[in-house]
């Protein structure tokens, strides 16, 4: 691999642990002001310091992040249909590599949509973003997207879409953590990171799939909705970074949410 490209990763996976904790911000590119994302730079702001890297569009990026950030930046390149439609799988890519290294980003990442209506676009997408990121020296991160499906995030069906990701040349792999994650870690021979999916029914559950995700050979998380829904997105966020860097168990993470809590 190029020198740009590890430079470019091992900033987005910092310190001893290797691991990531990116915060994902990038929504509203299909599902509009999602809830307590309604002003990004109100969610990002308070965020961004304890974010290994931000996963976002540059609609987002432009408005709502000071370009002083030195925190890596994940740019969401595909885009093109809403939750207005019923398929949402029909993407294309709607950002190129030039502009995102224009915007210094340090990965793109598209979604994959296998066994949906678009799959076969959606996978061409990949190869062909991984070509001109090839030329860029930029990682690419390939989404396993299962849309309004969610009950598709069963180990058997993730690691084929977590596999065909790979084999396609991405970089970097975003999946959902689920029963039997270790068989998608193992099948997929580039680094796993999950998303956390809707909000959970409480902070500990959330602190519970990060820590279930590590603990089976996730290499870090790309959360969202679970950290900015929380009533307290900071210690959220403090507390999963307890879990990913320095392999807190639920207890301890607990602990630091609730210190986070009684500091603030
Ligand atoms: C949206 C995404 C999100 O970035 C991803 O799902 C992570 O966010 P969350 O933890 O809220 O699921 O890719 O398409």
């Amino acid at each position: 691999m190029d020198w740009g490209k590890r430079n470019r990763i091992a900033r987005m996976f910092p310190g001893r642990s290797g691991n990531t904790v990116m915060l994902a911000v990038d929504h509203g590119y299909f599902m509009g002001p999602t809830s307590r994302l309604e002003n990004p730079r109100a969610t990002i702001t308070p965020l961004l310091p304890y974010a290994d890297a931000i996963a976002l569009t540059r609609g987002v990026l432009r408005t709502s992040v000071e370009p002083s950030t030195t925190t890596p930046i994940v740019l969401r390149v595909s885009g093109g249909a809403t939750v207005l439609k019923e398929d949402l799988s029909d993407e294309a890519l709607t950002t190129s590599v030039r502009d995102a290294v224009r915007l210094n980003a340090s990965a793109v990442a598209l979604s994959v949509f296998v066994g949906a209506p678009h799959e076969h676009d959606s996978l061409v997408n990949l190869a062909s973003l991984v070509e001109s990121g090839e030329e860029a020296g930029m990682p690419v991160m390939a989404i396993t997207a299962v849309g309004k499906e969610l009950e598709k995030r069963d180990a058997r069906y993730l690691a084929l879409a977590c596999r065909v990701a790979a084999e396609l040349g991405a970089h970097l792999v975003k999946t959902y953590f689920c029963e039997g994650f270790s068989k998608v870690v193992e099948g997929c021979p580039v680094p796993l990171v999950v998303a956390g999916g809707p909000r959970l029914d409480s902070d500990r559950a959330a602190l519970e799939l990060a820590f279930r995700a590590i603990s089976e050979g996730a290499k870090g998380i790309d959360m969202g909705r679970n950290v900015w829904q929380s009533d307290h997105p900071v210690p959220m966020l403090k507390a999963l970074r307890a879990i990913v860097h320095d392999r807190a168990t639920v207890a301890e993470a607990e602990a630091v949410l609730s210190d986070s809590k009684r500091d603030r």
